[in-house]
């Protein structure tokens, strides 16, 4: 008999039971329980309805059980309920309000259970809670002014939830308050004072909306205070001098918002406690105040990404002997790492070290830095080699030396930790390195590396998703071993001297492969057949090759990607080769996600980089033709729908399946041999800013469709056969004349030519088509382009067979009626279109 027994305490004792079961045993033979204690007890859902027999309930904790189930209203029944404790549940389903509500509960953990949703009631007065626990789960809404009014609320923790709104004022009226955590949420609006709530210890409302400027007052008076993260809002204005002057304080992390003006000094530097502070990617100017070498208790002093200047000394963390993180990549400031003191002791037992942007003349002595896993000298002025130390730093996990002035390697760089290695940018000769084993991120990039590459480099791939040699002087072929890496994302072997075939195991083996730059090499022969059914290429670069042959079919199985990520990047650039044939409709077909744009988004250019992992980025640069101007968009990976199939022998009409594709930005079917009519589908290209067709062999009116393209800004028809009217009342007349120079018979603004002209209706009145015309463009400009204005009139007339004749009989004689002071001119441009006459 257990009737008499009020507390159940089996917490990690294995029951492996169902909810029915374990429920239904609980309420008929523990009738007074008043303590259910079964954390991590491999419970199974749900609670039982039968468990709201069981009214005396004080405690439940069953945390750590996959309970896989709603939250059962009847919890909300127990009138003697204090503490509620499922995190780690699997809970599911709405949480029901009314749980808030009791007024004896004082704990709440529903934390972890990230697929609970739920949203705060307005409180009433006079509840008990006290520690109140949501964290990780799928909450929403907002915070109720309410919330104030709870005045044991003394622990909050709200992290990772969809909370909108402002942080409520009246929170400023929780006295009890000692531990909150709103972080990653999106709060937005103004952080309210905790100034009443005399034992904060710990404040987190990092990763959220809010903003606004916050008063020094906020933070006075709070002597218990250690931990205050405020980082990846928008807060600006100064940094509160009160927040510097806590005694407690320990870390302070403000980084990743606005903050400006100077670092405020800190007082009280002998006694501080203070262990970290990020102050990074702000706005922060003027010098680094001396005090904050003081602060003995360092642990990580970072103050990357500001507009800090001066210069400093790099032996003055000579003070800091506890410090392990410095970073002040990015400022400007001046780092002078000669020198030192040899009385001193030696620099701390640094472990990451960013002086990136520095205006580092050499490299710190880092000899005896055995700790060292994290080395940024980046774009920095270092010249001569890579000292040989450097491979003595035997935990090295990253380390980047790009835009520096580097010509050698002292030593090898295959340390065995080495993840990261970026050499970009620098002047580095000879072969390239031989990579470390496990390497996960190697870029060569922009040296002057030559020779070959090593024919084992695969070797040394099996977890490489980033190798980039573009920019150097390397020649010979692609080795094959290149393709038993399982984990490649980029490949740029962009502008070399590369030459032979692109090997099919490339195309057909990496099946990771989300970048493939070769552009500017020598590779020629044909695009192997092969790309895989399971193809993720989001960039395939071939452009500036010898490559022939037809656009592989197989390129159709490269979808999956852009469907998923619906209107990112599809550029595919076969421009500058010599690919022939049909402007494949199938390799259209490829770019289904440009098909996803449409009315979704208006926004053209957005700048999205391949987010690699910890914070790289690859970030393609690609040369578009945009607006009439070549710009090269160094190193970014656009989301900019483009097709450029400029510069190859591509034949026969354009699809007229190019209509779907109404994510398009730009589009350039230029100096190809492509025939047929402009298909009025292009009219369907809503988003369509750039069009160049010209230098083909179009013929026929341009559709009036091409009207509806109410972004144009840049059209380039020229040197076709086009003929008719211009498309009438529509921005496309407002394009320059030179849009539409070297077609046959094309009339209407911006040409001078009206195509009510007597000529033109005479020569293209009706079809419009007129092909078999022979023009001879350069002897009318050579003829009379220097007369102002007056060959766009006539040079029309040209291509009219039936009027060439005529023309040049009554050249003369016209010229003279429409521009009478040309007289003298006229004359002499007579005797030339005589001359030119004879010559036919
Ligand atoms: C929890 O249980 C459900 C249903 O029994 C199961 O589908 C799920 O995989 C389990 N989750 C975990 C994390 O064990
Ligand atoms: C809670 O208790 C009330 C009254 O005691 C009862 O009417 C209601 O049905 C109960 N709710 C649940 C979900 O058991
Ligand atoms: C979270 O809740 C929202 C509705 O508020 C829902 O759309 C979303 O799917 C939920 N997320 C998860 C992981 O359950
Ligand atoms: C936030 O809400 C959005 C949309 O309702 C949902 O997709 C997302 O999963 C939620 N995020 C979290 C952390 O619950
Ligand atoms: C704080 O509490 C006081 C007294 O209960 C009340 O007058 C005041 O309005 C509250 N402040 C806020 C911001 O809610
Ligand atoms: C702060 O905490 C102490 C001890 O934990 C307690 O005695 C004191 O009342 C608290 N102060 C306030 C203002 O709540
Ligand atoms: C801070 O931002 C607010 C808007 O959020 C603005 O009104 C205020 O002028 C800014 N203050 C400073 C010092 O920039
Ligand atoms: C540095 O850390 C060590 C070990 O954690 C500690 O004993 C020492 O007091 C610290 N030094 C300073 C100046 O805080
Ligand atoms: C640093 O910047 C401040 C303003 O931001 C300027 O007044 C000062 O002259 C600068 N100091 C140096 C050494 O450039
Ligand atoms: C950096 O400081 C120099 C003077 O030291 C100044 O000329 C330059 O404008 C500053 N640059 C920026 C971006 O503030
Ligand atoms: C790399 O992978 C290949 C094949 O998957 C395997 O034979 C080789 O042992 C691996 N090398 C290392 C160093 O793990
Ligand atoms: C896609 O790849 C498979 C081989 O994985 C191939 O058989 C098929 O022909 C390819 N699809 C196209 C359209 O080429």
């Amino acid at each position: 008999n257990l009737t008499h027994l009020t507390e159940l305490l089996l917490d990690g004792v294995n029951i492996s039971a169902h909810g029915n079961d374990w429920c239904k045993a609980l309420s008929s033979s523990l009738p007074n329980i008043k303590v259910l204690s079964m954390s991590n007890c491999y419970l199974s859902g749900p609670l039982d309805a039968s468990l709201a027999k069981l009214q005396s309930l004080s405690i439940i904790r069953l945390s750590g059980n996959n309970l896989s189930a709603p939250v059962p209203e009847f919890l909300a029944n127990y009138s003697k309920l204090t503490a509620l404790q499922l995190s780690s549940c699997q809970l599911n389903g709405i949480f029901p309000q009314a749980i808030f509500q009791l007024p004896t509960l004082e704990i709440l953990d529903l934390s972890y259970n990230k697929f609970l949703q739920g949203s705060f009631p307005e409180f009433h007065q006079n509840l008990s809670l006290r520690t109140l626990l949501l964290s990780n789960t799928n909450f929403s809404g907002t915070l109720p002014q309410s919330i104030g009014g709870l005045q044991k609320l003394s622990r909050i923790e709200l992290a990772g939830n969809n909370f909108t709104g402002p942080i409520p004022n009246s929170m400023a009226n929780l006295t009890q308050l000692f531990y909150l955590d709103l972080s990653s949420n999106k709060f937005t609006g103004t952080l309210p004072s905790f100034r009443k709530s005399k034992n904060l210890t710990y404040v987190d409302v990092s990763h959220n909306q809010l903003k606004g400027e916050i008063p020094s007052g906020h933070w006075e008076g709070l002597r218990s205070l250690t931990y205050v993260d405020l980082g990846y809002n928008a807060f600006n204005g100064s940094i509160p001098s009160s927040l510097l002057a806590i005694p407690s304080l320990q870390k302070l992390q403000l980084s990743n918002n606005r903050f400006g003006g100077q670092i405020p000094v800190f007082p009280n530097v002998s006694s501080s406690l203070l262990d970290t502070l990020d102050l990074s990617s702000n706005k922060l100017q003027g010098s680094i105040p001396s005090s904050v070498f003081g602060l003995a208790k360092l642990n990580v002093l970072e103050l990357s990404s500001n507009k800090l200047n001066g210069t400093l000394q790099l032996h003055w963390i000579q003070t800091l002997p506890n410090l392990t993180t410095l970073g002040l990549s990015y400022n400007n400031l001046t780092v002078n790492a000669s020198g030192g003191n040899s009385n001193m002791p030696s620099l701390p037992q640094i472990k990451k070290l960013r002086l990136a942007s520095c205006d580092l003349g050499m490299f710190p002595d880092l000899r005896n830095q055995s700790k060292l896993f994290h080395l940024d000298l980046s774009d920095n002025q270092i010249t001569g080699p890579v000292p040989g130390w450097i491979s003595e730093l035997s935990l090295l996990q990253y380390l980047n030396l790009s835009r520096n002035l580097l010509v050698d390697l002292e030593g090898p760089l295959s340390l065995p930790g080495l993840n990261i290695l970026d050499l970009h940018h620098n002047q580095l000769r000879g072969s390239i390195p031989v990579p470390a084993l496990f390497i996960a991120y190697v870029d060569y990039s922009s040296n002057n590396f030559s020779s070959f590459i090593p024919p084992n480099i695969g070797n040394y791939f099996n977890f490489t998703f980033f190798f980039s040699l573009s920019n150097n002087h390397l020649r010979g072929a692609i080795p094959q071993s290149i393709c038993s890496t399982e984990e490649l994302l980029v490949l740029d072997l962009s502008n070399n001297s590369l030459s032979g075939a692109i090997p099919s195991c490339l195309i057909e083996k990496i099946k990771t492969l989300r970048v493939l730059n070769l552009r500017r090499n020598n590779f020629d022969d044909i695009i192997p057949d092969k790309f895989p059914r399971s193809c993720e290429l989001k960039t395939l670069d071939l452009s500036g090759n010898n490559l022939q042959g037809q656009v592989p079919k197989s390129l159709a199985n490269c979808t999956m990607l852009e469907v998923l990520d619906l209107g990112r990047l599809q550029i595919v650039d076969l421009a500058f080769n010599h690919f022939r044939g049909n402007l494949p409709n199938i390799c259209l077909k490829t770019w289904e996600g440009m098909m996803e744009g449409g009315n979704k988004s208006l926004e053209h250019i957005r700048y999205d980089p391949l987010k690699l992992t910890n914070g790289l980025y690859y970030q393609d640069s690609v040369t578009v033709t945009l607006k009439g101007l070549e710009l090269e968009l160094v190193k970014i990976l656009t989301v900019f729908t483009s097709a450029d199939f400029s510069s190859n022998n591509f034949e026969g009409p354009i699809p007229d399946a190019i209509g779907q594709f109404n994510a398009l930005y730009a589009l350039n079917l230029s100096h190809n041999v492509l025939t047929g009519q402009i298909p009025s589908s292009l009219g369907n290209l809503s988003q369509l800013e750039s069009l160049d067709l010209s230098s083909n062999q179009l013929s026929g009116q341009i559709p009036q469709q091409l009207a509806s393209l109410s972004f144009l800004s840049v059209l380039n028809l020229s040197y076709n056969r086009l003929v008719g009217q211009i498309p009438e009342g529509t921005q496309i007349q407002t394009f320059s004349p030179d849009s539409f120079e070297g077609n046959q018979g094309l009339c209407g603004p911006p040409l001078i030519l009206a195509c009510s002209h007597p000529f033109i209706s005479a020569c293209y009145n009706t079809s419009g088509s007129n092909s078999g015309i022979e023009i001879d463009w350069n002897f009318l400009s050579v003829e009379f382009g220097y007369i102002f204005g007056l060959g766009i009139v006539i040079l029309p007339l040209m291509f009219c067979k039936r009027w060439r004749t005529w023309y040049y009989t009554h050249v003369n004689r016209v010229i003279f009626r429409i521009f009478p002071q040309l007289d003298k001119r006229s004359k002499s441009l007579g005797r030339r279109a005589q001359r030119n006459r004879r010559r036919q």
